[in-house]
């Protein structure tokens, strides 16, 4: 693996990075600059926050680490950049969102109750399975991750995602092959 030397950061700390951040998520989901300056700046300390992997002075991973109102975590819209893939930085990013997950679980924590990540995909089970992520249902609650969003597209994104998993055939795997996925990040 050639991994060279990265930076995971806070976006909202390191706006001067928006622009890249914004050509990189553009390169995967195209969508408007506007929409995804007014999501990207919406990031705080206290969730949701926008994460980004910097190798030298270019930003090569983006992921979204975000809460429900039960305070359950959730990682949303990881991507690297497509001239780095398959060369580790994918995995990087994954556990710098877990380690931030662990840092804000921490002074939270429930004694004997299991804290998870979660996540939603249809294209890359076999990336988070790596990373040690394994299939489950619908996190309960989740729904209400909406309400803690700025962004209205956001919020009909996660109801869509809602309702389709409401009408499975199977338990964890919906028609279009989308399913969740959760790795436990704080054992007590
Ligand atoms: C999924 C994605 C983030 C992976 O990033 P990456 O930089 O290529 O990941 P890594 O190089 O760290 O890969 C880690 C491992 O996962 C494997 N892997 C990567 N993408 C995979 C995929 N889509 N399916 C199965 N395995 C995958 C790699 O082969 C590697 O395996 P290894 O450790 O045995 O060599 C990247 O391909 C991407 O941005 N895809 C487009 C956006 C997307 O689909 N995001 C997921 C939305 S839910």
């Amino acid at each position: 693996m050639n991994v060279e030397q990265t930076q995971f950061l806070k976006l909202h700390e390191h706006q001067g990075y928006i622009d890249q951040t914004i050509d990189l998520l553009n390169s995967e989901w195209p969508k408007s600059v506007s929409y995804r300056e007014k999501v990207l700046r919406s990031s705080t300390d206290d969730l949701p926050v926008n994460l980004i992997l910097v190798k030298g002075d270019n930003v090569v991973g983006f992921c979204r680490l975000i809460k429900t109102q039960e305070s359950m975590l959730g990682v949303e819209s990881v991507v690297t950049d497509k001239n780095v893939r398959g060369q580790g930085y994918g995995r990087i990013l994954m556990e710098g969102v877990e380690e931030m997950a662990n840092k804000y679980y921490e002074p939270r924590i429930e004694k004997g109750k299991e804290h998870y990540l979660y996540l939603y995909t249809n294209t890359a089970q076999g990336f988070y399975e790596k990373c040690g992520f394994e299939i489950t249902s619908a996190p309960q609650g989740f729904g209400s991750v909406v309400s803690n969003l700025n962004s209205g597209q956001l919020s009909g994104l996660a109801a869509m995602l809602q309702k389709r998993q409401q009408s499975l055939p199977h338990e964890n795997t919906n028609k279009d092959g989308s399913i969740w996925m959760r790795k436990q990040i704080n054992k007590v």
